[in-house]
């Protein structure tokens, strides 16, 4: 059938749009991305942005692990995952681009508190949930972000030294005698700020002799580095409180290759050693073998929690804006059953060969 001319040109003008469309899709690479991810398989898959701040740690890892498990392609998910090796503005800069991608939900695990203004004002302008993790950003409007899932970093540190407090009345060692040490984690971040206020605050309460507060990092290696200094500049330390079990295992390290033991039995010349986490294998065999006396766990399985939260938003629900997890306090030695704190009863779990055995990580 003969076409008459305005036909032709009409025809003509439709399949050079669809060209420059087409190329146009094809231009916007991140846009067009997503677009595709979301729709493989003929299912939309929910793309979720995963700003991790880095790998400092056995239980970032295992942090991580939780995760990517769970936002995996065969749970309906697209995860965009961005190591940011420690540093904020890497963690700015992946924010940026989950926005340009138009994911459906930002997850952020902040490196520190501060300093997010601005980048989650730009996520909520383009109308994309954001569920901080773990640490906790310090922002002038809550409704920056949707909620937070993480720890009581500052109770973990009051239980932490409430056991130690059980402990030296038990043994009868006198609060002036216990001179201590905090290795602390990643200045500014919830986890550090959290520990060492608790640490403080217990520190005081009981009249312990606070010797020095030295960075770690939550890193072995500069727990190493701090545990040198100290043991160069101070003679009497007889406790050493790690914010982490990675810290942990350092400072173990260079106490042994001082000729120092560690133990609980500060009395007769060894040096105590307590930490957090809980993940760690080396640090919870180190429990058992009794080089570390107490734990305070720190659960990193957040990756289930996390889902929950999306799931609630996605049936249009509004999950609780701060969801802590309850956490236990691990010990090598049952000389302490349970600890009393703000009018609560806290059970210590006693390690041994067997929980070592069953030990999930
Ligand atoms: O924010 C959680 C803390 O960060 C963990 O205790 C530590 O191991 C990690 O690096």
């Amino acid at each position: 059938m003969m076409m008459d001319r305005p036909s032709v040109k009409i025809i003509y003008i439709m399949i050079i749009a669809s060209l420059c469309c087409l190329m146009a899709a094809c231009g916007g690479k991140d846009a067009g991305a997503v677009s595709d991810i979301k729709e493989k398989g003929g299912k939309e898959r929910i793309v979720v942005g995963f700003s991790q701040l880095g790998a400092e740690s056995d239980w970032r890892s295992a942090n991580t692990e939780s995760m990517k498990s769970v936002f995996s392609k065969e749970n309906g998910y697209e995860l965009i995952f961005d190591d940011a090796q420690q540093k904020q503005t890497n963690q700015i800069t992946a924010i940026r681009s989950f926005i340009q991608q138009d994911v459906d939900y930002i997850v952020l695990a902040p490196v520190t508190e501060t300093g997010w203004d601005t980048v989650l004002s730009e996520a909520k302008e383009a109308g994309i949930p954001v569920i901080i993790v773990d640490r906790q950003v310090d922002v002038s409007d809550e409704s920056l972000f949707t909620c937070w899932v993480g720890s009581d970093f500052e109770l973990e540190a009051r239980k932490v030294c409430m056991w130690m407090s059980y402990f030296f009345n038990k043994k009868g060692i006198k609060s002036e005698d216990v001179h201590i040490v905090d290795i602390q984690g990643t200045i500014g971040s919830t986890a550090q700020i959290g520990r060492t206020k608790g640490f403080d605050d217990m520190a005081n309460l009981y009249g312990w002799d606070v010797v020095a507060h030295e960075p770690g990092d939550f890193t072995k290696s500069k727990a190493k580095e701090a545990m040198f200094a100290i043991l160069r500049n101070y003679d009497n330390v007889n406790v050493v409180f790690c914010e982490n079990d990675n810290e942990a295992l350092g400072v173990i390290e260079v106490l042994e290759a001082s000729g120092k033991k560690c133990g609980s039995d500060i009395t007769n010349g060894e040096i105590m050693v307590v930490s957090f986490d809980g993940v760690n294998k080396a640090a919870v065999s180190s429990l058992v073998a009794g080089k570390i006396s107490c734990i305070g766990e720190c659960n990193p399985l957040h990756g289930p929690r996390v889902e929950s939260i999306i799931r609630k938003l996605a049936r249009g629900q509004e999950p609780y804006k701060y969801q802590y997890v309850n956490e236990k306090i691990f010990a090598g030695t049952s000389a302490v059953p349970s600890i009393m704190l703000g009018g609560k009863e806290y059970k210590v779990t006693v390690f041994n060969e067997e929980t070592l055995y069953e030990w999930p990580y």
